[in-house]
């Protein structure tokens, strides 16, 4: 693709929820990019957001896409939008950063990528967990031999979200194990099979699990673990917050949102995890500077979500079968 020279490279919203907070924070620190404007479905929200953000109120998702002023849109919507608004925004020649889960199933992330691909447009998953230098430095050591021979990896969350929080998304499997599948998928590729089971421990009336585990076998022979839960927060020493390990015969790797607390709530956490914002930041930064300003190749890409899609089909498909299921 190539490099962007203008001044200023423009971005507007489509959608602006929780997650949007975080994304107007980051483009506001890129050197070089400016938030336009957004759109929101609720003209409530679309006001206040805009207000806050210090930017445009479009009236429609249209409007946006159509102004040419804008360089790239941002989805960041439910789940269930990503499509259309993905679609839309490549359609009129924009580059795209689409929020994870990046589509209802493999077909709807093939779709966006065969439109990016025929408008030779970025569209980059919104994988910000692996936009992190610890992951970084994890996957070169990997790559070099330098932890030996991979024996076991995991990838651990427990952040206690409410119940009216977690009605907004589709349950941990699609909402949290989505991270842990791309971030599995960076570091060390894809399992060559996998077993899942879930459980609903905390909701009253909500029926999605708030907890689930998956077990996995690498195509090395290494076991890899995965927990997500929205349950209970885990603030005992060294807490299993948000953790990714990398075990090897010759030297082993760690990533912890513990690191760096703030004590104050985070969005709808209870304490602030700086490591979340920092690492919208670093995809944001990826996407605009390194993609767009540089004209590199994104770190995780679509295909890369192809195969953490399949991962959560295989995982669901292994709950509701009570069975090991071969990727
Ligand atoms: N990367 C991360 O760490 C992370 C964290 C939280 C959420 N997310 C993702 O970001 C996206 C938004 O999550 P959120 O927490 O901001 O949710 P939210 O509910 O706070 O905001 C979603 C926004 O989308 C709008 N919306 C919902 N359905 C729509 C539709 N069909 N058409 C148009 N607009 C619609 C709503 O009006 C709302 O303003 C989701 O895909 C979610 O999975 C990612």
């Amino acid at each position: 693709m190539a490099k962007m020279t203008k001044e200023t490279i423009n971005v507007g919203f489509i959608g602006a929820g929780d997650i949007a907070i975080l994304h107007a924070k980051a483009v506001q620190k890129t050197p070089g990019a400016k938030l336009v404007g957004l759109w929101n479905r609720s003209q409530d929200r679309a006001k206040e957001r805009a207000e806050q953000f210090g930017c445009k109120n479009y009236v429609s998702p249209e409007a946006l896409v159509r102004d040419p002023n804008i360089d790239a849109v941002f989805v960041l919507t439910n789940l269930e939008s990503h499509l259309e608004y993905t679609k839309l925004a490549l359609e009129h020649g924009k580059h795209v950063l689409v929020e994870k889960p990046v589509g209802m199933n493999v077909g709807e992330i093939q779709e966006m990528k065969t439109a990016a691909d025929t408008k030779d447009l970025i569209c980059l998953p919104g994988h910000n967990y692996i936009y992190e230098s610890s992951m970084n430095r994890t996957r070169e050591l990997i790559d070099g031999g330098d932890l030996g021979k991979i024996v076991s990896a995991y990838v651990m969350y427990n952040i206690h979200h409410p119940e009216e929080v977690a009605k907004r998304y589709p349950g941990v499997v699609r909402q949290i194990l989505t991270h842990h599948s791309y971030i599995l998928v960076y570091l060390l590729g894809a399992p060559v099979e996998l077993c899942a089971m879930k459980a609903t421990l905390h909701y009253a009336e909500y029926t999605e699990e708030d907890i689930a585990m998956v077990q996995m076998r690498m195509k090395n022979g290494a076991l890899a673990h995965f927990c997500a839960s929205f349950a209970a927060d885990d603030h005992a020493a060294d807490p299993w917050t948000v953790m990714v390990k990398v075990i090897g015969t010759a030297g082993s790797t760690r990533y912890s949102y513990r690191d760096h607390v703030e004590i104050k709530p985070g969005l709808v956490h209870s304490q602030t995890y700086t490591a979340y914002q920092g690492s919208v930041m670093n995809e944001v930064r990826h996407f605009l500077i390194d993609c767009l300003r540089m004209g590199g190749q994104p770190l995780s890409t679509l295909d890369d979500a192809i195969t953490a899609q399949k991962m959560i089909e295989a995982a669901e498909e292994s709950i509701a079968k009570r069975t090991i299921v071969t990727m």
